[in-house]
Parts: structure tokens; sequence; C-alpha cells
């Protein structure tokens, strides 16, 4: 499963991006909302950063509106990735952006059936939002997993995409159910790093290393290639 950041901050996606993890990013309006900098200038710095798929959302309700919307983001940067919020217009637009060859992102599915119609009409990913889900007292994992159940056996292209993630178990679920990608927010890498036996092993090591100067100075020397091996 491949690991997007879900986000319109380009520091958050410059220190993610720097551990080498990063294939996407997805923004969304209320992310882009909360940024400083313009949303242009944004999409096309993540897009730079992460040189993997960068999903930007039209915010028209109007299926034409919607198509020059995606069709003007697309001149953004190759990577973008035209996100279309589900609904008949959605679909409509969907079509015809594909058609065009633009990929696009189907946001805001939240059943089965809904995911079955994004696959139809063409969609290159199929947003299933997780957290949002669990908020109204909807067992995610259950619907999540329908959707992938339910696409598979019709061999359709279009890619899962886990969003709304809240923490590490959320994407852990998404990759045993075979989710092709999940969008993460900053927080939730941060949560993934940790774990209290790693951190104490680093400083095991490192305070065993110290007691030996000896050690430090031949490693010293093996770097800068003097050393006898
Ligand atoms: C997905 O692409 C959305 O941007 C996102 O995951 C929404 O998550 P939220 O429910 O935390 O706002």
């Amino acid at each position: 499963m491949r690991l997007f950041i879900d986000t319109g901050s380009v520091r958050e996606v410059e220190e993610v991006a720097a551990w080498g993890v990063l294939s996407g990013a997805t923004t969304n309006p209320s992310l882009l909302a909360k940024e400083e900098s313009g949303p242009g200038e944004a999409i096309k710095r993540i897009c730079e950063l992460v040189q993997g798929p960068v999903s930007a959302e039209v915010v028209s309700r109007d299926p034409k509106e919607m198509v020059a919307e995606g069709r003007a983001l697309r001149t953004l940067h190759e990577h973008v990735v035209v996100k279309v919020p589900f609904s008949p217009a959605g679909l409509t637009a969907t079509r015809e952006l594909r058609a065009d060859g633009h990929p696009v992102n189907m946001t805001l599915v939240f059943s089965a059936n809904q995911a079955l119609l994004s696959a139809e009409a063409g969609a290159t990913y199929v947003s299933c939002f997780m957290g949002r889900l669990d908020d109204i007292s909807v067992d995610s994992t259950a619907v999540l997993r329908e959707i992938v159940e339910t696409l598979r056996p019709g061999g359709v292209t279009s890619q899962v995409l886990a969003a709304s993630l809240r923490h590490p178990m959320h994407v852990v679920t998404a990759a045993k159910l075979g989710c092709e990608v999940s969008t993460l927010p900053y927080k939730v890498f941060q949560a993934m790093l940790a774990h209290p036996l790693t951190t104490a092993g680093i400083d095991k090591f490192e305070a065993d290393w110290q007691s030996k100067p000896e050690f430090g100075q031949w490693l010293e020397e093996l770097t800068s290639g003097q050393a006898v091996r």
C-alpha cells in the first residue's frame, strides 16, 4: 500500500518527504484554507516535493464547471489529480475528465454503491473516509472491506484510497484490507514512528558504544577512509 500525505502544508510535506516514504499527497479546500500561502502556490510546491500524484479539489456543483475547474487545476503541474466530490454531477464530470485523459480522485465516498458508481465513471482513485464514518458510529472497517470486495471481482482499475485516517490503526486496517493507497495527516505519520522499545534500544546502543572511546575513534577513521578495516 502506498502512502500519501493529507495536507495543505508545504512544511509538513517537506518533512515527511525527506523520510523517503511519500508516494503522493491529497489536499482539500479545508486543508488549503488553513495555510498562509495561496492554493496554487501550495499545490505546485507539494507536487515538486512528492514527485507523485497530488489531488487538488474542484469546488463547483455544476458538472461543466467542475470539468473546467479540473482542466485548469491540471495546468498547475503534471502531477495534479483532479479531486471531485461524489454526486451525480461529480460522476458526469469524472467521465468527461477521464475521457480527456485527466486522472480523477472521487472523494467523499461512504458506501460500496457509491464506490461502484465512481469506478464505473472511470475514477482513478475512490476515496473512502474512515474517520468520518467512525464519527457517526458506522464501522469504517466494514465499509472499507465491502468497497474492496465489491470492486475487486469486477476487475476495475480504480484504486481504493483510504482517507480521513485519524490514527495508526486505520492505516494498518487499510493495508490489511488491500487498499492501494492511504492518505495520512502529518500527526498520523508522527504517531506511526513512535515505539518506546525503539527509543530505549537506540539509547542503549549509543551508551554502550560510547563506553568504549576507542570505538568512536575507529569509526571516525573508517568513515574518513583512514582506518584498517
Ligand atoms: C481526503 O482526501 C481528505 O482530504 C481527508 O482525508 C479528509 O479527512 P478529515 O475527515 O480528517 O477531514
